[in-house]
Formats: C-alpha cells, structure tokens, sequence
C-alpha cells in the first residue's frame, strides 16, 4: 500500500510540477507572443529621417494631397501656440464639437426648432481667417444628440426635424465647405441586421432611406461641398473589421445605383497597434481600391494611433506609434482616390484618446504628430515621409 501512495505522491508530484510547467510556460509563452508582438512592432532600429524645412500641409501640396487636423474654439481661444502649430502645418480643418448637434462646450442646436450658430460661426471665421479649408462634422450621427432629441424625435416628426436642420445649417455655410460628412457610422454589424445597418434613432424613426434622404437635402442646399459616408473600423485584417468593410461597400454601392449625390467615404483610422489587430496592406488596397471603382474619392478623416496597448517606455511607444502612421499612410497614400489625411487632433496635449481610452497604467498618451509642448515628434516624421513618398496626384 505504501510502494502505491508512494507511487502516486510522486506521480502527483510530478504531475503538479508538469502542471506548473505547462502554465508557467502558457504565461510565459503568452507573455513572449505579447512581447514578440510588441517586439513586432516595435522598430528601434527604423529610421524616421526626414528633409528640413517643409511643413506637412506643404509635403502634401506637393502631391496633391490635403493634410489637415481638428480643434475646438475652447482649444484654440486659449492656446496661442497649438493655434500657430494647426496654421503653420495644416491646409484644412474640422471642427471636433461645434458642427454637431451638441458636443463639448457646444450646443449648435438647443431645441427642436432652435440653433444657436454662435460656436460654428467662430469656427467658420477662424478657418476663412486663416485660409484652412473647412469640413463639416456631422450632420447625421447616433451620437453627441442633445437631451430633448431622444425626449421627441419620433416618426412623425423625424423628416422635419432632419429637413429643417440641414436646409437651415447647410446653407448657412453654403460654398464654405470643401467637405460634409452627411452621415456618420451608419454601419454596426454587430447590431444583426442584413444590411448591416447600426440601429439608431435615424434608423427608427426614419427607416433605411435615412441615408439617402440626407444626401440628398445636403446636395440640394450645397452643391459645391463634396458629401461625404463617415466610418471608424475599416483598417485591420480581423473578422470585425473584415464584416464592416463588406457592409459599408454594400451600402455605398446601393447609394450609388441608386442616384444618391455621394461623393467620398471619409475612413476614421483610429488605429490600435498591439492586441489582436493585425494589419494587411494587401487587403487595405484592396478595399481602397473597390470604394475607388465606385467612383468615389478617400478621405483618411480623424486618424490617430493610440498606445494604449503599448509598453510604458516612451522611446519604445513613440517608434511603434511613428511605424503605424508611416505604413498604414504608405498604404492608403497609394490610392490615388485617396485625397486628404486629417489626424484628429496635432498635439498630445488635445488627444480625445486622454479621456476615450487612457492608457491603464495612468501614463499621458502620445497618439499624435506633436508632443505636448508642440514638438515634432516620430510621428510627424512618419507622416512627413509618407507625404514625400507618396505617388503624385
Ligand atoms: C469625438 C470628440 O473627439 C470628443 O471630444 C467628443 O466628446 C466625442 O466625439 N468618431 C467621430 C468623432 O466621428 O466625431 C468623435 O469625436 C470620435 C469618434
């Protein structure tokens, strides 16, 4: 009896010491595939060098592109140096609240039947002032609503409403506007439906010809401003985003054989390097190139690159944020449909990414081309060098 519970200590024994193997290496294995994925990325020994003297507005003039970035009045107003750092490097402009419905300390629309255009036409005045071509940001979204929308909007009332707001908004600012994102993140594949269509409150109260309806009353106010399909997950070689792209061509595509006034799908590129996006120029191209053969324009509309999956070190962040920008910009930049980039947002110190998604650690994010003190970092070198590699348009 002993020799057996001798046998089956050791047996336990070693079966608790394979155990304990298996998961420490399990950890260990899951610690190195993070770390080989980090380790992917990160290039310590890529070279960002990039010419002196132009600015990234210019390096895009140069091939035709746009380059361009969002702010808000309350940004602008009480920073000198993040103004001067937007004019000297940008030839457009997007307001990141005071085109919406309300947003930040902006409340364009108060009520049913109220707009207060104080904000937008700052907005609009500081873009004019300072030659920046202006986009308009957003006419028709799910998100920054006002109280009273939900409190009222019905089926009843919707069309009014979506009628009154872009006849009276639109025109406002008609031959202004180099762009309007009439719709914005329509497409939710995770919502179930066939059409892949996100749920909202358009979309009740209105029906599938939401869309349409809203190009439609945008082209007729405005037929100067190029109308623009707003989307965010379109970039990375996974099923979910995979589902999205499928779905928003689908939707474009029904927009254009049906006669809809759609001129360009704006790609949001908020990319994420580390966890499980993997990204695959080919099949990027490939998506480019489908919306292009619909006759559409690109616009790369609100692009950042977040590290909050990213290791601590600033050197190791910024390289891997830098080779995120220069090889998804090498990317897209070879579609000449491709017309304009805009980061959302020039400096650290304004990243929406601060309060969206903060790193865990608690350390600031750097998602974007300038520090918080306005200085170059990786990342405009990355995207300066895109801009200089990128074919002529
Ligand atoms: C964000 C702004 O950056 C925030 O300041 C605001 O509180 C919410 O909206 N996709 C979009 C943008 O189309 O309008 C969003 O901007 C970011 C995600």
């Amino acid at each position: 009896m002993r020799k057996i519970l001798k046998l089956t200590n050791r047996r336990n024994f070693l079966f608790g010491l394979s155990s304990l193997a298996a998961i420490s290496a399990g950890v260990i294995s899951r610690g190195f595939d993070r770390h080989q994925k980090i380790e992917a990325l990160d290039h310590h020994q890529r070279d960002f060098t990039v010419s002196q003297g132009l600015s990234l507005k210019e390096r895009a003039a140069k091939k035709g592109l746009i380059y361009g970035t969002t702010s808000t009045k309350k940004y602008l107003t009480s920073d000198p140096a993040y103004m001067a750092a937007i004019v000297e490097n940008c030839r457009m402009f997007v307001p990141e609240w005071e085109f919406k419905w309300t947003a930040g300390n902006a409340l364009l629309r108060p009520g049913f039947d109220r707009f207060d255009f104080s904000a937008a036409d700052w907005i609009a005045n500081f873009s004019a002032t300072h030659q920046l071509l202006l986009r308009g940001h957003t006419l028709v979204w799910h998100s920054s609503l006002p109280k009273w929308f939900k409190e009222t909007v019905n089926s009843e009332n919707a069309e009014q409403l979506l009628q009154n707001h872009i006849q009276t908004f639109v025109k406002r600012y008609a031959g202004k506007i180099h762009s309007w994102d009439v719709v914005n993140e329509a497409i939710k594949t995770e919502d179930g439906r066939d059409d892949g269509l996100r749920i909202t409150p358009w979309l009740n109260s209105l029906g599938t010809n939401y869309i349409d309806l809203a190009f439609r009353l945008t082209s007729a106010v405005d037929p100067q401003a190029l109308l623009v399909y707003n989307d965010f997950g379109l970039d990375y070689d996974t099923p979910k985003d995979e589902a999205k792209r499928d779905a928003v061509l689908k939707l474009l595509a029904g927009l254009k054989s049906q006669g809809t006034p759609i001129h360009a799908l704006g790609i949001q590129a908020h990319l994420s390097p580390g966890g499980n996006n993997k990204f695959n120029p080919e099949k990027l191209r490939q998506f480019l190139k489908d919306v292009a053969s619909l006759g559409l324009k690109i616009m790369i509309t609100e692009m950042d690159v977040t590290d909050k999956n990213l290791p601590v070190d600033i050197k190791v962040r910024d390289h891997i944020v830098a080779g995120v920008y220069e090889d998804y910009l090498a990317t897209v930049l070879d579609e000449k449909a491709v017309i304009a980039v805009i980061t959302w947002g020039l400096s650290d110190r304004y990243s929406w990414l601060s309060e969206f998604e903060p790193r865990g650690d608690g350390t600031p994010v750097r998602p974007l081309p300038l520090d918080t003190q306005m200085r170059r970092k990786l990342a405009w070198n990355a995207i300066a060098r895109a801009f200089d590699n990128a074919p002529q348009r």
